[in-house]
């Protein structure tokens, strides 16, 4: 029997400013139950697009990925913020509401060819997803697929990754 992942997701106005909802994804983390359910998901998607790989943005992709590679038995890789990989990286910039963040990858994370799955909890405006997408792409690695808990329909995210394929267990 399943879950309706939805009933686990929080919903918090005005965080972390006026206006603004936050949907909040520490309940479903916080219950082993749809959890797993959510992991078992996306597993399923990635075995379908024969991935090799993932690889998912700091902090959330790794709530999200790091399951899904340990249940499909294949790797996991960090693609980090500024100053945290200590050996060579590739870095793409995008930008925020306010100015502009950098992710890094380590130069021998994927290996060119390699089917990769690019995970995170949440698709907003999607910059933070096609950053990773351009990393992995930078080492040679084939971006198969992408996949969310949380699409925020609104913020059109989805456009700027268009030419991929996706999948979110929910939307907002
Ligand atoms: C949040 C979220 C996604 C990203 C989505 O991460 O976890 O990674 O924003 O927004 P976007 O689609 O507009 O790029 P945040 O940058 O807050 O970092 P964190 O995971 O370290 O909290
Ligand atoms: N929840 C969590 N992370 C976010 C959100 C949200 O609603 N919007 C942008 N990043």
């Amino acid at each position: 029997m399943s879950v309706n992942l939805r009933d686990y997701i929080a919903s918090v106005p005005d965080f972390p400013e006026k206006g603004v909802t936050f949907r909040d994804i520490s309940p479903l983390m916080a219950d082993g139950v749809a959890y797993a359910q959510a992991t078992d998901e996306i597993a399923a998607y990635a075995k379908k697009l024969g991935v090799e790989m993932i690889v998912g943005p700091e902090a959330r992709g790794f709530i999200v990925g790091c399951p899904v590679a340990y249940k499909m038995g294949i790797g996991f890789a960090p693609a980090r913020k500024k100053g945290k990989l200590p050996r060579p990286t590739v870095s793409a910039s995008y930008g925020l509401e306010y100015g502009q963040s950098t992710l890094y990858l380590h130069q021998d994370a994927i290996k060119p060819g390699q089917r990769v799955l690019v995970t995170d909890d949440l698709l907003a405006t999607g910059g933070t997803i096609a950053a990773t997408i351009e990393l992995v792409e930078a080492l040679g690695g084939i971006v198969v697929g992408t996949a969310f808990l949380i699409e925020l329909k609104d913020l059109k995210g989805r456009d700027k990754i268009k030419n991929y394929d996706m999948l979110a267990l929910m939307d907002f």
